[in-house]
């Protein structure tokens, strides 16, 4: 029997296995760069290289050793427990928004793997290569098993070729932190909260994925705890001006998942999900987290605050219409609107937080 890309051990074992299986109709999807879509990333490697993690050893060994013992083996495949699904039968508008959501996390995870390898790759420092190349591992199976589901629905991303062809960002190292340590905490936020609002509602897990969510989530995490853990070896990089990016990166994330999620009301209302709700939820729970490194937390009680996230999202809904309707004056005018709320989001003062000496926690949602 072929392998599965569940069961590789490296991240380059599973991108052959899974770009072995022909498709590539969504990798147009996949390609679009835009400010809202997944990018791909590309940094200063040989700075990565450099960092020292003895001087955090206590809490890098334990967190190194769970992840080499690599517990989610096996799991991101079918099993018995995927239940047939009815893409034929499913309400266009969901199934639309559903596979546009499957492929901008198959991306995003991607994304995730594309930059470790690299790093894994670069490297010769073996604290941090072996770290990236567990991480890449964990990203390539993740990203095989949103393929396996897509595949299923006659769409899949080829994700060698998206390796060769899509345009890659660069991000000083200090940005690839916080820009990655966030998006792992809030895709474990992410996961979690659906996976436990399911758990409660079985009737809306409209496809079978969400039930290996719980797994999944931890890996996120695990990731995250290894971002916290890089920023931990220098102080520099949580204070200072660098408490504004750290600002800065909170609210563009934030943001983004707010924006991005409204472009889906069919795919929440089958989750029987509000995505307003949703949102709050990952924001209160993801700001828990980062307690543990950032030393501020954006004030997401104060009522200015969601009023203005609320804004900014009409606003961008308007900027995409102007956009489809090729209406230049319209463009600027939103774009600059929108700007301007970011802006004046910006300027909500945050929460400060004294952060705790030990800096690991547990998956606790
Ligand atoms: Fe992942
Ligand atoms: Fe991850």
């Amino acid at each position: 029997m072929n392998k599965h890309s569940a069961d590789a051990t490296t991240a380059e074992e599973a991108i052959a296995i899974q770009s072995a299986l022909d498709s590539d109709m969504a990798t147009e999807v996949a390609m679009q760069d835009t400010l809202l879509t997944p990018r791909f990333y590309t940094t200063d490697f040989d700075e990565l290289d450099a960092i020292d993690v003895s001087q955090i050893s206590e809490e890098w060994e334990p967190l190194m050793e769970r992840m080499r013992s690599d517990p989610n083996k096996g799991h991101f495949k079918k099993n018995e427990d995927w239940d047939k699904v009815d893409w034929e039968g499913m309400e266009p508008k969901l199934k639309k928004e559903f596979i546009d959501f499957l492929i901008s996390s198959c991306t995003a995870e991607f994304s995730g793997c594309v930059l470790y390898k690299e790093m894994k790759r670069r490297g010769s420092n073996e604290d941090i290569t072996q770290l990236f190349q567990l991480m890449a591992r964990d990203e390539a199976r993740h990203a095989g098993f949103i393929n396996d589901a897509l595949r299923e629905a006659g769409v899949a991303v080829n994700l060698g070729f998206l390796t060769q062809k899509k345009k890659y960002t660069y991000f000083r190292p200090k940005f690839i932190y916080y820009a990655t340590y966030l998006s792992e905490k809030i895709g474990y936020a992410r996961y979690i909260t659906i996976y436990r609002h399911l758990e409660k509602n079985p009737q809306y897990r409209f496809h079978p994925i969400f039930k290996w969510f719980q797994e999944w989530c931890n890996d996120e995490f695990a990731h995250g705890e290894a971002f916290a853990l890089l920023m931990k070896t220098d102080p520099k990089l949580t204070a200072g001006i660098n408490v504004f990016w750290i600002k800065f990166f909170l609210t563009a994330v934030y943001a983004t998942m707010y924006i991005r999620d409204h472009q889906r009301p069919a795919f929440h209302k089958a989750l029987g999900v509000d995505p307003d709700w949703y949102a709050e939820e990952v924001f209160t729970k993801t700001s828990e987290l980062t307690k543990q490194i950032f030393p501020i937390t954006l004030d997401i009680d104060n009522p200015k605050w969601f009023a203005k996230v609320k804004k900014l999202q009409k606003v961008n809904v308007q900027l995409a219409d102007a956009k489809k309707n090729k209406n230049r004056f319209k463009q600027l005018w939103f774009s600059s609107r929108a700007a301007f709320i970011f802006l004046s989001l910006l300027a909500i003062p945050a929460k400060s937080n004294k952060v705790p000496n030990i800096t690991s926690m547990e998956p606790a949602y």
